[in-house]
């Protein structure tokens, strides 16, 4: 594996290297990241384009007490509803094309294969996803939300500010994971939050420095060549 896990040194980084070097982070050290440095991101990243210039995105940085309250109830939260709350969006279309569904199986061979869980023991991968209610021991996490009314190309808009804040996080020398999986209990963080009704938790993002330690930050995912045929992914 070529890429450090911790701390690619701060400035220098080009934006290949930043692309080439972004992997999803699960395993964090308990090691804190200074919230300025994170704000001065999250800042930062909102040169992000956006269509019309709306700026669809709010972003709401958890860490220090916070997060470990939050964590705490995501604990409890969990022991309630094992399988989150109502989603306003299910996470993947009823059903998935082929070819989007042999990279979703090949996606979890790899990280359960890293893991060493068994694909059919329910009650180990389930005790994994659980892991992202912890933001993967990370000390610090960021909440983005955008408005209910907004149309897909807003959330165009945030997946595009969510991949800018990534990519300065790898200048930073930070590790992190975008968290789809925070929308499960949405109604639950919003509340703990205080975020008003007409705004919709999208992801999370999970922030620190990666355990080196930990197999699962050590695997490499695949990708298709998107040039190599005009059809349906
Ligand atoms: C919008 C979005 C949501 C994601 N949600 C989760 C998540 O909830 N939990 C998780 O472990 N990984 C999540 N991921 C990480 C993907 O699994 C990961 O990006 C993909 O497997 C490619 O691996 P890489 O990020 O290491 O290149 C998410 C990624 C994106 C872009």
């Amino acid at each position: 594996m070529e890429r450090a896990v911790i701390g690619a040194a701060p400035g220098g980084m080009s934006v290949s290297q930043a692309v080439d070097g972004r992997v999803s982070t699960r395993a964090f050290l308990d090691r804190p990241v200074p919230r300025a440095l994170l704000e001065d991101v999250l800042r930062r990243a909102a040169r992000a384009p956006s269509g019309g210039n709306l700026q669809p995105w709010t972003a709401r940085l958890v860490d220090g007490e916070e997060i470990a309250a939050l964590k705490a109830l995501m604990c409890v939260r969990i022991a309630e509803l094992p399988d989150g709350e109502p989603m306003a969006h299910p996470f993947y279309p009823p059903v998935l094309t082929p070819a989007a569904l042999a990279r979703r199986r090949r996606n979890g061979e790899i990280l359960y294969g890293a893991l060493g869980i068994d694909r059919h023991d329910a009650v180990a991968r389930k005790a994994w996803i659980d892991e992202n209610f912890q933001f993967f021991g990370a000390p610090a996490g960021v909440l983005l939300f955008i408005g209910r009314e907004a149309t897909p190309y807003q959330w165009l808009d945030l997946g595009i500010y969510l991949q800018t804040v990534l990519l300065l996080l790898r200048e930073a020398g930070l590790d992190a994971c975008p968290q789809a999986d925070w929308a499960m209990y949405a109604p639950t963080v919003a509340t703990f939050l205080d975020a008003p009704p007409d705004l919709m938790l999208i992801c999370g993002i999970a922030i620190g420095h990666a355990d080196p330690a930990r197999p699962e930050n050590f695997i490499r995912t695949e990708r298709d060549d998107p040039l190599a045929a005009f059809t349906l992914r």
